[in-house]
């Protein structure tokens, strides 16, 4: 198959190039520098003439705090710009895939959330997701994944590759325990989203998180006992001692059973964990 992906140097757009093109796919990859994908024209141009079977947007503005002050760049790229892939995508006859967040609920439950609950975003950037997953459904062929707490991927940058990278020189660190997340490592959702495409599975919205959910302090206390480091290295945060523009759901566990469903098993996040702790001592 013939394969865009867009935001192709972040996280997931490197790991999901890398991957499909592994797989023996033609895959074109667009970084911001190559195509803004705010800029409609150059969109349709661009993509229209490399005429791909997949479209796979990893392009995102994840400036969490910033986007509650300065709402439009978000805007334009979380949303607007899917909008326009979507429609593109229709017309082209391609399958479009596009990523979300858990953040577009309130986190005001006590049981992991489903594809069918109701988003009620609280922030800014939230808003510009639920409305991007809106967008999407513009596309008929559209998968649009809701991930969440991604890492592992090359550029290192998630939380958990900052945790564990200050574990690993020795250095104190400070994990929420009052923050529910149910993490997705990125090799795992690489392989889904493969999974989904090539089996043409029904279109639509799926959570594609690994299976189960911690406490923040629960994961990075995992991640630390894999590592060996002292117990010591590690305290304990509660969301109310920080003090971040943009509120974030405190109980924020997904559910990937339809996923499941569908025929994709999710690692366990125990298991991701340990899978991300042996890449990276492989180095
Ligand atoms: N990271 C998380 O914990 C997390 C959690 C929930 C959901 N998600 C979602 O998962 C997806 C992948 O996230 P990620 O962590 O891989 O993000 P990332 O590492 O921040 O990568 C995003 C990429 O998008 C590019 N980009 C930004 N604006 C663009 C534009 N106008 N045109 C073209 N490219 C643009 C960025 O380029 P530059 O580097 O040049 O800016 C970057 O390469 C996103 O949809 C994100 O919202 C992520």
């Amino acid at each position: 198959m013939k394969v865009v992906v867009t935001g192709a140097t972040g996280q997931l757009g490197a790991a999901t190039a890398d991957a499909w093109e592994a797989a023996g796919h033609d895959v074109i990859r667009f970084t911001r520098c190559d195509l803004d994908i705010t800029d409609y024209a150059a969109v349709r141009r661009v993509i229209g003439a490399a005429a791909p079977d997949v479209i796979i947007n990893c392009a995102a503005d994840n400036r969490v705090d910033a986007a509650e002050s300065s709402p439009l760049p978000p805007l334009a790229v979380n949303a607007l710009a899917v909008g326009s892939l979507a429609r593109l995508s229709a017309d082209l006859d391609a399958t479009l895939v596009h990523y979300s967040t858990d953040f577009v609920f309130d986190g005001e439950t006590d049981r992991p959330y489903l594809e069918t609950d109701l988003p009620n975003p609280r922030s800014v950037y939230a808003m510009t997701k639920s409305l991007g997953e809106m967008l999407a459904v513009d596309a008929p062929r559209h998968y649009v994944l809701r991930v969440e707490s991604l890492f592992g991927g090359k550029t290192g940058g998630s939380s958990i590759d900052r945790l564990w990278a200050a574990l690993s020189s020795g250095q104190p660190v400070r994990a929420f325990s009052d923050r529910v997340v149910s993490p997705s490592f990125v090799d795992d959702v690489v392989l889904a989203t493969h999974r989904l495409v090539e089996r043409q599975a029904p279109a639509g919205l799926y959570h594609c998180v690994n299976t189960g959910h911690a406490t923040w302090f629960e994961v990075i206390d995992h991640l630390r006992q894999l590592g060996g480091y002292p117990r010591s290295l590690l305290s304990a945060l509660r969301a109310a001692d920080t003090n971040v523009p943009a509120p974030r759901p405190l109980f924020a566990a997904l559910s990937n059973s339809k996923l499941l469903r569908a025929g994709i098993v999710m690692p366990t996040w125990q298991d991701a964990v340990a899978q991300f702790v042996s890449k990276r001592w492989r180095g």
